[in-house]
């Protein structure tokens, strides 16, 4: 990369039924989510406390629609076995060296989405997005209707690990990011006590823990610095 992150994005869309088939409006709806929460133009970036005020992250990195590609299945519900990437029954990714593959189908309910970190296989490589909670408009659905699916995904796709470390009191390998004892769901009361050791005040507003789309509004300076280093020259994600 030469100064900024700009990250051309092609949207995959997988759909059985009329409303699968998720509008233009919806997709770009998500492409502005990704441009604002990685930007920190979220219209609730000032919800943060003022106790993370002083590292909330601006990430700097842009998002460009280059292209849709959508295809009719009989399949009625996908899983986690990246069959829907496969051109067989699924989507083939476009240049994954170089371009964000997105992919809309439909999850079945039991998983809203999920990611391929840095350093996996390009055939595999991209995001899987539920239709149901792909951008913030049309067939988005509440409580997860906000388009932060995506932003949690990109953020593991961009090398970021869960704000508990999938573990108790685990670690996200991030130092300036609070302890989690366990995932948050809901939109959590502020403040919410870890009671792992210093029982420190959780970051629950991070795009890295599991609450709803409204409870998730902020990444960290420590999570910016993992994310950029994928992009330098030797990183697992240089090519963009
Ligand atoms: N991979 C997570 C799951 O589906 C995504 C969670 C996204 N959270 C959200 N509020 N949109 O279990
Ligand atoms: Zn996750
Ligand atoms: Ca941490």
């Amino acid at each position: 990369v030469n100064g900024k992150v700009e990250i051309p994005v092609v949207v995959n869309v997988l759909y059985r039924t009329a409303a699968q088939n998720i509008s233009l409006a919806q997709i770009q709806s998500q492409i502005d989510v990704l441009n604002q929460d990685f930007n920190a133009t979220n219209s609730d970036y000032n919800s943060v406390p003022a106790l993370f005020s002083g590292v909330k992250a601006n990430v700097g990195i842009t998002f460009v629609l280059q292209s849709v590609v959508r295809k009719s299945t009989n399949t009625t519900s996908w899983s986690t076995n990246n069959a829907m990437k496969k051109s067989a029954k699924g989507i083939a990714p476009t240049t994954p060296t170089t371009v964000l593959n997105m992919w809309s189908c439909n999850m079945g309910g039991g998983i809203l989405g999920y990611a391929q970190f840095p350093g996996g296989a390009p055939s595999t490589d991209g995001i899987v997005i539920d239709d149901n909670a792909f951008g913030n408009t049309g067939t988005a659905s509440a409580p997860f209707d906000l388009g932060r699916t995506a932003t949690h995904e990109v953020g593991h796709w961009m090398n970021l690990r869960h704000i508990w470390g999938d573990a108790t009191c685990g670690s996200d390998l991030v130092s300036d990011t609070p302890t989690h004892n366990t995932a948050n769901y809901g939109v959590p009361a502020y403040p919410h006590y870890s009671t792992c050791t210093g029982n420190p005040v959780e970051m629950t507003m991070n795009y890295m823990d599991y609450t709803d789309d409204a409870g998730m509004y902020m990444f960290s300076n420590g999570q910016k610095s993992r994310m950029a280093a994928i992009f330098v020259s030797g990183g697992a994600r240089a090519g963009f």
